[in-house]
């Protein structure tokens, strides 16, 4: 069976994620979720105290580059991966509030790009892979056969993340969790090396009013006519 790669870009908490899982496990690919390696990065940086008043250190950046090793690891007991720093887990601490804060700061420095730009592009030699993040069709895989740019309308983006952060436990705001969201975007779309667009060949996908099945009803076609053509083209 032919594969195809599938690449998933747009703004914070729209449930790229949760979409770009579901088609994983559907074909049978591997799923990549490229949001987590920035966080990775920006919690070695955190750990070192690296960043201060919105500057990151130059010389604790260029160690930690050269010292971390991000990966992901098989979790039995949820069935996903998880994301590893040097061997260790660090799926629940990459996700805090903390590393949210600093984590467009660190992805907006062109050398974490240009690292984990190609680690990303090393894992998707064989295609069969879907790949979520901010630049995965304009930067890591701009000849992906399949790109969607996924959005929702800001106060459910929040929604969405409050639950998520609730049933983590963590208690913060509506007005935080939507001043952080909509100040990522901010950053991921002025930064200088590759910003958040829409590739120009990206389906759109306002995700606002539907739920998960429903995508998946939208996508399933689309995916089959892909890799159709792909099987007529390679
Ligand atoms: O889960 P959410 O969509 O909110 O964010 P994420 O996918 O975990 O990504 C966290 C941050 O990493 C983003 O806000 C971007 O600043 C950065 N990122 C990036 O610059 N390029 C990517 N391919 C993926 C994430």
């Amino acid at each position: 069976m032919n594969k195809i790669i599938i690449a998933i870009d747009g703004h914070s908490s729209c449930g790229k994620s949760t979409f770009a899982k579901r088609i994983a496990q559907e074909l049978g690919y591997l799923y990549v979720d490229s949001g987590a390696m920035y966080r990775a990065i920006a919690l070695a940086l955190l750990r070192r105290n690296a960043i201060s008043n919105g500057h990151i250190d130059p010389d604790a950046l260029a160690e930690v580059l050269a010292s971390s090793q991000v990966g992901f690891a098989a979790d039995p007991a949820s069935g996903s991966h998880i994301t590893t720093l040097n061997g260790e887990p660090v799926e629940h601490e990459i996700r805090s509030p903390q590393v949210a804060a600093v984590v467009s700061l660190v992805a907006a420095q062109p050398e974490v790009r240009t690292l984990l730009t190609a680690q990303q592009q090393a894992l998707g030699e064989q295609k069969g892979i879907v790949m979520d993040g901010r630049d995965i069709g304009t930067a890591v895989f701009p000849n992906a056969e399949l790109k969607i740019f996924m959005t929702a309308a800001p106060e459910v983006r929040a929604q969405r993340r409050l639950r998520e952060l609730q049933q983590k436990g963590q208690q913060l705001s509506l007005d935080e969790v939507l001043a952080s969201v909509l100040e990522r975007d901010r950053i991921d779309q002025s930064r200088t090396h590759s910003p958040l667009r829409q590739a120009p060949d990206a389906l759109l996908l306002d995700n606002s009013h539907l739920s998960v099945e429903q995508q998946m009803q939208w996508v399933r076609g689309i995916i089959a006519q892909r890799t159709a053509q792909t099987a007529a083209h390679p």
